[in-house]
Order: C-alpha cells, then structure tokens, then sequence
C-alpha cells in the first residue's frame, strides 16, 4: 500500500489530494494548523475507516515538523509539501514589507526544506521515495514577462533552487525530489477567474508522481506533465 503525507490538506489542492489518494486506496497522513475546523478533511478521515490520519502541522513552527516525524512510526512513499501563503499580491515595483517577504519565505521555502528533512529517513525506507513540492509557474524566472508579486514569486523561485539541490544530494539515496505547478487553480488562492478545477489539477499530478521515475528527479513539471523551464 502505498503511504503519503501531505501538508494544507484542509482546503483547495491539498484537500483534493487526499480525496483522490484514499479514493485509490492510499493511507493518507493529513497535515493541517487547525485540524478543529477542518470540516471536511475530518468528515473524510471518519469514513476512511482509518486509512486517513489528521495531523495538527504549522510549516511556520519547526517544533511541528519534529513532533510530526515522531507521530508516524511507518515509511511515507511520497511526501506532499503542499502548504502555501500568497503572502502580498501587490504588484508595486517597491513597498513589499520585510515582514512580508519573511513570512512569505518562512512558509513557502524554509518549511518544507524542514519538513522534509525531518521526514528523510521515512522517505528513504519506503518503495517510492518521492518529496514532491508545490511550486508555481510564478516562480518561473523564465516565464516571468509580467514582473510583480515579489514575494510569492520569489519564494516559489528559491523552493525549486531547494528542490533543485535537493535533487542531487538525495540522488545517491535513492530519493526523487521535483517540483510542480499545479496549474492555475479554483481555490481560494487561484480565486474564481482560475482555469481548472482542483479535481482536474490533481489528478494530473497523482498521474505524473504514479509514473515517476528518478530520472526525472530535480524537474519542475506542469500537471499536466510537461517539463517547465526554470
Ligand atoms: N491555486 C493555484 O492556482 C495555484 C497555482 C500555483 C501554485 N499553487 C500552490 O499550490 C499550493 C496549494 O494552494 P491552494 O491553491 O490549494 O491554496 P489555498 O486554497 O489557499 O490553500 C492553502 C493551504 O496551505 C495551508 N497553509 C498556509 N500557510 C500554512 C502554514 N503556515 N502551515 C501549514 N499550512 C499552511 C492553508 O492552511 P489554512 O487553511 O490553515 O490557512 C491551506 O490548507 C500552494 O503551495 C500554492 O502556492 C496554487
């Protein structure tokens, strides 16, 4: 059976991973800040019969990531670090608050570095071996011909440079480390305007990660499957 963990799965992307992973019969750790008020990640975890667990996880607390790693005595095949701040959208070329680019990078770079670190030896003792990150094509500095929301854009940039070494360093042990862009997504960060449907997003990227391979570890990958430029 295949384990996975995934982080923000209380809402939108997250949320909709863990309904397709039990779905296929996956055992799912669920991560969430506040799993109290998580409504439907808790009404899903009750008719798993057990094959959902809910976890209490803040990325932006590393006493978290530690007491995670010591509440799952099992190997995890592929570690979702979902969990993401949009942080300030301005698109002003100047005024973003260090505040504001600190957080921002706490949540979105820092954390899932920490997490997975804290997780390794999980990773490493399961069949799949795989750390997959949400990352956005807004971090693409490639892609970038429209410039603002500096923030975001620069914390999803330095998450696939940590994937991206990750990648090498964890070569030799067997661990595939990539990258996503979910597409742009129906959720409360995608809002109403977005393209696709989490339904549609997810199943794209259970569909690439199901057919992952190392040779593509230190990738940034499109749902859909396409590689993305850096
Ligand atoms: N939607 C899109 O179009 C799109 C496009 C590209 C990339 N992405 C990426 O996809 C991922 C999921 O986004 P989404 O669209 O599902 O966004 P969302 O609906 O806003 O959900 C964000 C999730 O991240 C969690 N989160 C935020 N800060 C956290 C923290 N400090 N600790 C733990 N969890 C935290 C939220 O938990 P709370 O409910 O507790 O706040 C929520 O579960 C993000 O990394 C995002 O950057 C999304």
């Amino acid at each position: 059976m295949t384990t996975v963990l995934i982080t923000g799965a209380n809402r939108g992307i997250g949320l909709e991973h863990v309904r397709q992973y039990a779905d296929k019969g996956a055992r799912v750790h669920a991560c969430c800040r506040d799993p109290e008020s998580a409504n439907e990640l808790k009404a899903l975890a009750n008719a798993s019969g057990g094959k959902i667990v809910v976890h209490k996880f803040d990325q932006s607390r590393p006493e978290d990531a530690a007491r995670l790693a010591g509440e799952i005595d099992e190997p995890i095949d592929i570690l979702w670090n979902n969990a993401g701040t949009a942080g300030d959208r301005s698109n002003q070329v100047f005024g973003t608050a260090a505040d504001t680019m600190n957080a921002v990078f706490d949540v979105n770079v820092t954390g899932p570095l920490r997490l997975s670190e804290a997780l390794i030896g999980h990773v490493e003792k399961s069949d799949r071996k795989i750390i997959a990150m949400q990352s956005s094509q807004m971090g693409s500095i490639a892609d970038n011909g429209s410039g603002g929301v500096y923030a975001y854009r620069a914390s999803k940039a330095a998450l696939n440079m940590v994937t991206r070494s990750m990648a090498t360093d964890l070569a030799d042990k067997g661990v595939t480390v990539v990258a996503f862009h979910p597409g742009w997504v129906q959720t409360d960060m995608g809002g109403p305007n977005a393209k696709i449907s989490t339904e549609e997003s997810v199943q794209g990227e259970q569909e690439v990660v199901d057919n992952l391979t190392i040779d593509r570890s230190g990738e940034f990958i499109r749902y859909s499957g396409e590689k993305l430029p850096w």
